[in-house]
């Protein structure tokens, strides 16, 4: 599979073709990812919550991040990797931002960075892309900033916060966003944002526009702490998991395992084993 460029996702929208990502935290699901053939795989910094078991993003670290998307990289070397900038690695200074952005690029291979916000991140994304950096926006339900939205809200349903919406996609774009992330915001008003914008637009529980991402673990049926309404989901990875788990330690308490097939043979004649244990009584 030859990897994808950002000449690929802006031809993709002008020929109305639909890009399918996930996000990936793993080598193994990155491997399987890119055998499957996903246009994209994000390291989201919703590994804290998916995979560290924190209630929110907001404890995810540089290191973390950096951690992750090696592994990621390792097991998807042909696929478009997006690196996302953990909290408090953008929110001080324009300076900041361009320093970590410029980490995500050397020390974990990836392809562009995203960063969550419109309008007041707007001279971030300037000098992460002045820096020769490809970034992508994140707007809608940002979850780094949950706790001024008044939680994991919808937003742009009502024609106030619909204005905002709209004014942070044309500040995305404005700034030099390559493309753009919208987050669960009414179908309407993501597809105004794709018409209006030249870039890309995706969707994570936004309807539908120039393609569509959702969280492995929420599709999978691997995290269950809680489901979004816009999850669609393939697999049920949680049960099929623990009912394994549970047929293991039913075959080591009753000596169903292992079993013959499972052991490695001796290669020397029985007798000179036995000799061997006599040796130790
Ligand atoms: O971290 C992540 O996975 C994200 C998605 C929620 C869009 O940013």
């Amino acid at each position: 599979m030859k990897k994808k460029t950002v000449l690929d996702f802006t031809e993709m929208k002008v020929k109305g073709e639909q890009v399918a990502w996930i996000t990936a935290y793993d080598y193994p699901t990155a491997l399987f990812g890119e055998q499957a053939g996903m246009d994209m795989l994000l390291v989201g910094d919703s590994l804290g919550m998916l995979v560290m078991g924190y209630d929110s993003t907001i404890p995810v670290t540089m290191e973390d991040c950096l951690a992750h998307c090696q592994s990621v990289r390792r097991g998807a070397p042909n696929t478009w990797i997006i690196g996302d900038m953990p909290f408090g690695s953008y929110q001080t200074t324009d300076s900041d931002a361009v320093k970590n952005a410029v980490r995500f690029i050397k020390e974990a291979d990836v392809d562009c960075i995203k960063l969550e916000g419109g309008q007041r991140v707007a001279s971030r994304i300037k000098a992460i892309t002045d820096a020769g950096i490809l970034v992508m926006g994140h707007i809608g339900l940002t979850p780094q900033s949950s706790g001024q939205l008044g939680g994991f809200k919808a937003q742009g349903r009502d024609v106030k916060n619909a204005r905002e919406v709209i004014k942070d996609a044309l500040a995305v774009e404005a700034a030099g966003a390559f493309s753009l992330l919208v987050e669960a915001v009414p179908p309407e008003v993501t597809a105004f944002i794709a018409k209006k914008l030249s870039i890309p637009v995706y969707s994570i529980g936004a309807g539908p526009c120039d393609g569509q991402l959702l969280i492995s673990g929420d599709m999978l049926g691997q995290f269950k702490i809680f489901t979004p309404k816009f999850v669609k989901q393939y697999a049920d990875i949680a049960s099929v998991t623990v009912d394994a788990f549970k047929a293991y330690i039913e075959d080591v308490k009753s000596g169903a395992f292992p079993t013959d097939e499972h052991v490695y043979h001796i290669i020397e004649p029985e007798d000179e084993f036995e000799k061997l244990f006599k040796e130790f009584g």
